[in-house]
């Protein structure tokens, strides 16, 4: 396993949401996190990344120990992160965006350069000198995406990348994740959307107010539903 959980416990103030949950994701594998909202896919993230520190257990990645780490320190390990709120400077550039994702991630070297980016997304190809405010919502999602893989991970955590794009948005969507996939990255999603994950994870986690409630297959999952009524139907 290039990532390993183990017992993770995390949380808000006096509010603990993450109750001992352990996960495993194989080097080149997709794996998605599902689970309704509120059931603590974000956290989890946001844990693996030290932006919501565990407060027990475990998280292990290629050889480091991530618990008590700095975010920053966690990203140059090779964790590329595109939260739920793409996160791109407004003011910048989408090239500058793209840049200055690189300058970010230090020394780390790899294939990612702001070329390969517009030959994953050539839309943002002639938006090059727009500035990131200017772009669509579908748009600055791509440019997240980017940004992250210009730092060159060997993991990528995605928060619900799908959510809020056009149909034919999404189906570019699952078509970049299956190349980044070949280009050697591994991808952890964090979705409820289960027709997306179901496109492009090989495996999945269910969990539920912040406790593992299913792991196997995606084709398991897609297939049961008495699990997607008990822990994924809205
Ligand atoms: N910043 C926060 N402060 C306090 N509680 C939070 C915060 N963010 C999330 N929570 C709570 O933590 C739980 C898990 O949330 P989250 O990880 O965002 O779930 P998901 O991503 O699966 O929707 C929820 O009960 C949510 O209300
Ligand atoms: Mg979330």
């Amino acid at each position: 396993m290039i990532l390993q959980i183990h017992d993770l416990v995390a949380g808000y103030g006096g509010s603990v949401v993450i109750h001992g949950l352990s996960l495993g994701v194989a080097e080149g594998e997709v794996v998605s996190l599902l689970g309704r909202n509120g059931a603590g896919k974000t956290t989890t993230l946001r844990s693996i990344m030290g932006l919501t520190p565990p407060r027990a257990g475990s998280i292990r990645f290629g050889k480091n120990e991530l618990t008590g780490r700095q975010p920053f320190e966690i990203a140059r390990t090779g964790i590329g992160y595109v939260p739920d709120t793409h996160r791109i400077f407004p003011d910048l550039t989408v090239e500058e965006n793209l840049i200055l994702a690189q300058r970010i991630a230090g020394t780390r070297r790899g294939p990612w350069t702001a070329e390969r980016i517009y030959l994953l997304f050539p839309v943002l190809r002639p938006l090059h000198r727009l500035r990131g405010s200017q772009l669509s919502g579908g748009q600055q999602k791509m440019l997240a995406i980017g940004r992250a893989l210009m730092q060159n991970p060997s993991l990528l955590l995605l928060d619900e990348p799908a959510e809020g794009l056009a149909p034919l948005v999404v189906h570019r969507l699952v078509e970049v994740l299956r190349e980044i996939r070949e280009a050697g990255v591994t991808i952890l999603l964090a979705d409820q959307n289960l027709h997306f994950c179901r496109k492009v994870a090989d495996r999945a986690y269910i969990i539920e107010n912040g406790l593992m409630q299913f792991a196997g297959t995606m084709d398991v999952v897609w297939k049961n539903d008495d699990l997607v009524r008990r822990y994924l139907a809205i």
